[in-house]
């Protein structure tokens, strides 16, 4: 079963899909050990990621570990229509699709949480939310979360005492943030606005809102690319260390006056609002790039006149005044770019699958509640991240051992 934008597309999906295989060593070396023992044999995963050339690779990879698989997508935006069809024609069942209408999203969600899932990978909690909130927990033994935003609404849930399955937050292993939040998000997030507006960086003011792992990655590539960084940030901590890192800080009202380029990255709402919009400069650019198309109040500049002046760049014009809104305010890393690279996801993906087997192997001994990765998975990860790149490190000494361990 499927529902996919054009199976026509399948062949180009089928080399996208190759190309992310061929650079993501440590995922596909993780799967080609666990095959001979088949470990997903007759599970159904349900998974909500974004459909994107390197989720066919994990996706293909528990088609081979013996699961059967339905597919929907993360975001209504970011679907990679060659890969859905791609996968579609390999027999995953995929309803996902660049563009869809809001209610064909959650309607996409219900239907592979219909399908009564035993796992349930997740990106940003929709559909855990959604198994929640429409009691279709049921059938889910145990489950996943990719990123940031979606393990602050799960931790709500924990706290709450209300989750109905153990999840794990995949997201807070060393080998996903460390690696995915801020080298991934920190390259695709500018490839998104280079791709989206073609302008010069070098020279620009390019604010970064938060300076979390995924703010860290962006300001460090936008000042790669020569622009003039402001950081804005609400954390005392984060706010010393952008300033030690060399960048200005300043709160968004201030740095609203200056900059040429807004990229939001913090989880929380309401985060650019009209106020600020109102100081703005002519000319403005506006993006996001956290998981949902809450940071930047869109509502405010739909207000005005807007025409699409290139693809994934909306003008608006405020009496006069211009600001360019990208990607709809919605991750403009996904929708405007490819999302993170492949080197990157195999790490992320790597934990996602081996967390997976470990839920399905351990969750009668897990309580319903939210769970870091494993450390010696995370381990694993690493190691294998290492060994894909060709790096060799040193083992330390058995004196060093001891040396350690002595007091
Ligand atoms: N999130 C960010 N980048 C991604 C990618 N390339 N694939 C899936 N999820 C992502």
């Amino acid at each position: 079963m499927y529902k996919v934008a054009d199976m026509g597309l399948a062949e180009e999906g089928r080399k996208n899909y190759e190309w992310a295989y061929r650079h993501m060593p440590a995922l596909v070396r993780t799967i080609e050990k666990l095959k001979p023992k088949k470990p997903l044999e007759g599970v159904r995963v349900g998974v909500c990621l974004h459909v994107t050339k390197e989720t066919s690779v994990l996706v293909m990879g528990l088609k081979e570990l013996g699961a059967d698989v339905y597919l929907t997508c993360a975001n209504p935006l970011s679907t990679q229509d060659d890969i859905a069809a791609f996968l579609a024609s390999e027999g995953v069942n995929v309803f996902a699709w660049r563009g869809e209408s809001e209610e064909e999203y959650w309607e996409n969600i219900r239907t592979v949480l219909r399908s009564r899932p035993s796992i349930l990978m997740d990106d940003g909690s929709d559909a855990h939310v959604t198994a929640h909130e429409e009691g279709l927990c049921d059938s889910i033994v145990g489950g996943t979360e990719e990123t940031t935003s979606g393990v602050i609404r799960l931790r709500a849930l924990d706290e709450a005492g209300k989750l109905r399955y153990p999840i794990i937050a995949v997201n807070n292993a060393y080998t996903k943030f460390l690696f995915d939040n801020r080298y991934g998000t920190g390259q695709s997030t500018l490839d998104g606005i280079l791709r989206a507006t073609s302008l010069l960086i070098a020279g620009k003011k390019f604010v970064v809102c938060g300076y979390g792992w995924v703010g860290r990655g962006i300001a460090m590539r936008a000042r790669g690319l020569g622009a003039d960084v402001i950081v804005c940030e609400v954390d005392p901590y984060k706010a010393l260390e952008a300033s030690l890192d060399g960048y200005s800080v300043m709160p968004i009202a201030e740095a609203a006056k200056v900059g040429d380029i807004f990229v939001t990255a913090t989880g929380q709402i309401g985060v650019i609002r009209g106020e600020h919009m109102e100081l703005m400069k002519d000319g403005a650019i506006l993006a996001n790039s956290g998981h949902f198309d809450v940071e930047i109040d869109v509502s405010y500049l739909r207000k005005f006149k807007s025409r699409k002046v290139r693809p994934n760049v909306e003008e608006f014009d405020l009496n006069g005044k211009r600001l360019y809104l990208l990607a709809e305010g919605r991750v403009v890393n996904l929708v405007a770019a490819e999302g993170h690279p492949p080197e990157v996801m195999m790490m992320s993906f790597s934990n996602q699958l081996m967390s997976a087997l470990y839920l399905l192997e351990n969750h009668e001994k897990l309580e319903k509640k939210l769970y870091g990765v494993p450390e010696e998975i995370d381990r694993e990860v690493a190691v294998n991240a290492l060994e894909g790149f060709g790096i060799k490190i040193d083992k330390p000494t058995e004196e060093q051992v001891r040396y350690a361990k002595s007091w």
